[in-house]
């Protein structure tokens, strides 16, 4: 009998919590229902400031934010089963990445924060939980992150070629798969994915994207901008290495506006950022990936005609195409990544790439939460 898992993911853009109900029957893995949730206005404000670097954060903010929304996960479990006519009782496990609001592997006493409380997730919902899935890593002296490179592997990787999976989420993160299984897997952020096209467009149009990326193609790219963005220390950093939105947000650009750039008008500023987003993945794939022979891309990024177009224009060798086409809508890749991490801890089986994240040795992840 197949058994099925629930991944639930919420990534850096705050979008909305992407619940994927995954099969898993022999080797196969299934995507049979898919829900996107939306986080109420208030708790996203709160869980924004929770992730910003200098906030000053009260305790009883950090607790209530951790409850509040591992009561909205446990709701965007049952829509998910609702809709796919799922009884709880068929679901082996849950595997929740949780918000990420600090991720801090550079400090004495390294740690990374994911909240939304796995015991209201398991108790609401009647089905074990697993969460918390990067601090083991981190025990382990890894970065914590990335942790989809594992799952990359065993669905996307190709005895025949050569392939990188490129996430364009808030950041954009990639995972090199060498056709020569003897050679490492590796992966590492390429720098900003939609976070700073989506910052711009917030505050001058009130849209929380730029749908399609037609604001953008309305305009031309400024080359001296995308030149300036271009010297930012992250993007030339060799990997591993990882960034967030601690570093690319609306004050950061602002400050690279002010090295002589406060005369472009606002579309200009926007085209210039989605062709600043393209070139830094690009820049990532000529620099640090040895021949990519296919780029297959998922994340919100993928639906930025715009952003895609840049990208096409600039990959000479590389052939470009969607996760998609290997079976997965790019929606929900993270999501059913975290259904098969839930999957690999419940059967005691290590979740991390040790030469990705840099740990000692692979770990079995997170902590499990009974129904
Ligand atoms: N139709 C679209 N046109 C342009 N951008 C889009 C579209 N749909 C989604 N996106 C972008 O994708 C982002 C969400 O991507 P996602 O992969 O969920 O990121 P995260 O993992 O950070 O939550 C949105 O914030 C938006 O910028
Ligand atoms: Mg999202």
């Amino acid at each position: 009998m197949p058994e099925l898992y629930i991944g639930l993911m919420s990534g850096t853009s705050m979008d909305g919590i992407d619940a994927a109900l995954v099969e898993f029957d022999c080797n196969h893995i299934n995507l049979i229902g898919s829900h996107s949730h939306s986080i109420p206005q208030s708790l996203k404000k709160k869980l924004q400031l929770l992730s910003l670097d200098s906030a000053e954060v009260s305790l009883d903010a950090l607790g209530e934010a951790d409850t509040h929304l591992g009561l909205i996960f446990a709701d965007a479990v049952k829509s998910l089963l609702n809709e796919s006519s799922i009884k709880a009782e068929r679901v082996t496990a849950i595997g929740s990445h949780g918000q990420t609001i600090r991720h801090r592997p550079d400090l004495k006493h390294r740690f990374s924060m994911q909240i939304g409380d796995a015991n209201q997730i398991s108790y609401l919902t009647g089905i074990t939980t697993v969460a918390d899935f990067r601090r083991k890593d981190m025990a382990a002296g890894g970065e914590g992150a990335p942790l989809a490179p594992a799952f990359h592997q065993q669905v996307f990787h190709s005895e025949k070629e050569n392939r990188a999976i490129l996430n364009i989420g808030g950041i954009s993160n990639i995972t090199f798969l060498p056709k020569d299984k003897k050679q490492n897997c590796f992966g590492f952020d390429t720098g900003p994915g939609n976070t700073l096209m989506d910052a711009w467009i917030q505050k001058h149009k009130n849209k929380s994207y730029d749908n399609n990326g037609l604001w953008a193609a309305s305009s031309t790219p400024d080359q001296t901008l995308v030149n300036t963005l271009m010297q930012d220390a992250f993007i030339s950093t060799k990997p591993p290495k990882s960034t967030g939105r601690e570093h690319y947000h609306l004050d950061w650009l602002n400050q690279q506006l002010q090295k002589g750039h406060c005369q472009l008008d606002e579309s200009q500023i926007q085209a210039s950022l989605c062709q600043f987003t393209s070139d830094s993945i690009i820049y990532a794939i000529e620099n640090f990936l040895p021949d990519t022979d296919t780029l297959i891309v998922c994340g919100g990024g993928a639906h930025n005609a715009n952003l895609m177009n840049h990208l096409s224009e600039k990959l000479i060798k590389t052939k470009l195409s969607s996760s998609e086409d290997y079976g997965i809508h790019p929606d929900w890749v993270e999501a059913v990544a975290f259904a098969w991490l839930a999957k690999q801890t419940i059967e005691n089986r290590p979740g991390n790439l040790p030469a990705v994240t840099g740990a000692e040795a692979p770990t079995i992840l997170g902590a499990i939460y009974p129904a």
